[in-house]
């Protein structure tokens, strides 16, 4: 049950947005690695998070050889491709940077369908995290969007994956247009520390509203209610625009 109300905070443009979103990062960051030795981040692909990642990249001394990153989800498309989510972020972020092999924890696109691909990630997870059996990882930080359909990570409005429940991971079949996906479930999306929606542009407006005026339950978006963490919602003012 969700005891956590969302935090908003809106900004004139993305510039600001992002020196918000990096101190956030050094904050959870340098907490996170306090508390237990290391840093744990999921985050997602798509466009607006690109300026996010090459703003990290010029920031001088962030503790990147105790950060773990993880993808929230992956176009089951070769990692060199344009639409490769791990692609976009070693061309914005992880080849600027030094941090260690294994602490990148990619979604391997080179098995032979979405559903293998899936479970390999959940034993990476399983591994990583030392879970139990049913055990669910504790990420410190995830970073979502959202899409214009009210999608998030890849949570379609009516797919199954977003009934998953038991696994930490699911395959999502799609369109030609939007690739075939493996995509982190609510499960544990929901029991993360930190969540963080990024939202920016206009054209990002009418879900908006959807989801924060109407209430639309309907909305993948709307099912993003952590537990016991913190849920933030960063929007460039344009988003928020009528
Ligand atoms: C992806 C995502 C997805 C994304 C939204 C918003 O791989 O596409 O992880 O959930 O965050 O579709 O995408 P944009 O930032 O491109 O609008």
């Amino acid at each position: 049950m969700n005891t956590v109300s969302a935090e908003y905070f809106f900004f004139k443009n993305l510039n600001e947005m992002w020196q918000f979103m990096a101190a956030k990062w050094r904050e959870i960051a340098s907490d996170a690695i306090e508390g237990k030795g290391y840093f744990a981040v999921a985050v997602s692909g798509g466009k607006t998070p690109v300026g996010f990642y090459q703003r990290l990249a010029a920031i001088s001394g962030l503790p990147w050889s105790k950060t773990h990153i993880f993808l929230v989800d992956e176009r089951f498309v070769p990692l060199f491709h344009p639409e490769s989510n791990y692609g976009m972020l070693r061309e914005n972020l992880l080849k600027k940077i030094s941090i260690p092999a294994q602490n990148l924890h990619y979604i391997s696109t080179l098995e032979s369908s979405p559903s293998a691909a899936a479970e390999i990630y959940e034993e990476e997870l399983r591994a990583f995290f030392k879970l139990p059996e049913g055990g669910v990882p504790e990420f410190d930080l995830i970073l979502l969007g959202i899409g214009e359909d009210g999608h998030t990570a890849s949570l379609f409005p009516g797919s199954e994956a977003l009934k998953e429940r038991k696994h930490l991971t699911a395959p999502v079949t799609l369109n030609r247009l939007l690739r075939d996906r493996v995509t982190l479930t609510l499960p544990v999306i929901n029991n993360a520390k930190n969540v963080v929606f990024l939202v920016s542009g206009k054209h990002k407006a009418a879900v908006a509203r959807k989801l924060l005026d109407e209430k639309d339950h309907s909305l993948p978006a709307s099912m993003v209610k952590p537990e016991k963490g913190r849920l933030f919602f960063l929007m460039e003012s344009e988003a928020r625009a009528s």
